[in-house]
């Protein structure tokens, strides 16, 4: 498939790697698969997907044994976050995505191990189309995809976040730790698929950390104007709980910082993101568009 992709197609590619809702377990199947259809940005398949066709040369093949099965591991390993962080443990809301959050619907127990199966599976649907792999270089390509997923994924990038948030709750936390939980619990899961995508597009080590940098940018920027739209925004437009931060006594870059400056911080980063695009790919394709778009985004 060439050239950029609607969300729709998308959807389509990333419902076809969920396990079936049948036989023994079907509770938790239809958990899983409700935590992924359930709408939803699929911002990290995008990114992934615009990030891969700035390096590839167009070969459709590469794209569906490549990039396909790491834009569905992706967006379950992104859902599966954010069934876990809405929990009664942890963010304890009941709004997502327009919807029941995943433990509203089904229960506590059975959400928590919806999250569990969907982190399993996405490396399931990894190790399979890797077995079916033949050529040298796809094949290194893609293991170096899936450690780049595991890092980013794992203590040293979003659960290390989530790690930071969950202990800094309550508490003031200094500008170094609000910047280590908003690159991690945000800013690794982009970093993982803008790179995943340049890897796999056939992107050399230097463009691979350009790319990691501007994901740096984009996450913060993405996180901080999460924040704001916690506070300006309904759950109606937003699809999620509003003064959900406020509830749970978290500190933001809005509350430390105030409003201005916040909106000037993601600004700023959102600027610096664009522009380090730009040096790698002047012109301003899919990719810039679909950032440009998040940046300003509403919901
Ligand atoms: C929500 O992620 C959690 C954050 C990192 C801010 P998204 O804003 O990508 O949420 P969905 O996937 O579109 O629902
Ligand atoms: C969550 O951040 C990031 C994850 C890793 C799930 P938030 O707690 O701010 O995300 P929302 O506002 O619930 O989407
Ligand atoms: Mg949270
Ligand atoms: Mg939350
Ligand atoms: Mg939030």
């Amino acid at each position: 498939m060439n050239g950029s992709i609607k969300k729709t197609a998308l959807e389509d590619i990333i419902f076809s790697f969920l396990p079936p809702r049948e036989g023994y377990g079907k509770r938790v199947r239809e958990a899983m698969s409700q935590a992924v259809k359930n709408g939803g940005k699929r911002i990290r398949p995008l990114l992934m997907g615009g990030t891969y066709r700035l390096f590839s040369d167009g070969d459709e093949e590469r794209e569906r044994r490549l990039l396909w099965p790491f834009q569905a591991s992706m967006e379950m390993i992104h859902s599966y976050s954010l069934v876990h962080d809405d929990l009664p443990a942890i963010d304890n809301d009941e709004l997502r995505r327009g919807q029941p959050t995943t433990w509203k619907l089904f229960g506590e127990g059975m959400a928590v191990i919806a999250g569990d199966g969907l982190l399993n599976h996405a490396y399931l649907i990894l190790a399979r189309a890797l077995l079916g792999l033949e050529e040298e270089d796809h094949k290194r390509a893609f293991i170096r995809s899936m450690e780049r997923l595991a890092h980013h994924s794992g203590v040293d990038g979003m659960i290390g976040g989530q790690t930071a948030d969950i202990l800094l709750t309550g508490k003031i936390p200094s500008p170094d730790e609000i910047d280590y939980i908003y690159q991690n619990k945000t800013g690794a899961l982009l970093k993982a698929s803008m790179g995943i995508g340049a890897i796999l597009g056939g992107a050399g080590l230097e463009q691979e950390a350009g790319i990691e940098k501007i994901a740096a940018c984009l996450g913060m920027a993405y996180q901080i104007r999460d924040d704001i739209l916690d506070v300006e925004s309904s759950p109606e437009l937003l699809g999620k709980p509003v003064l959900s931060d406020d509830k749970n006594n978290k500190i933001t870059y809005v509350s430390l910082y105030g409003m201005e400056e916040a909106k000037k911080e993601a600004e700023r980063l959102g600027q610096e993101a664009l522009e380090l695009l730009v040096r790698i790919s002047p012109e301003k394709g899919e990719l810039y568009a679909l950032m440009e778009g998040l940046l300003h985004r509403k919901k």
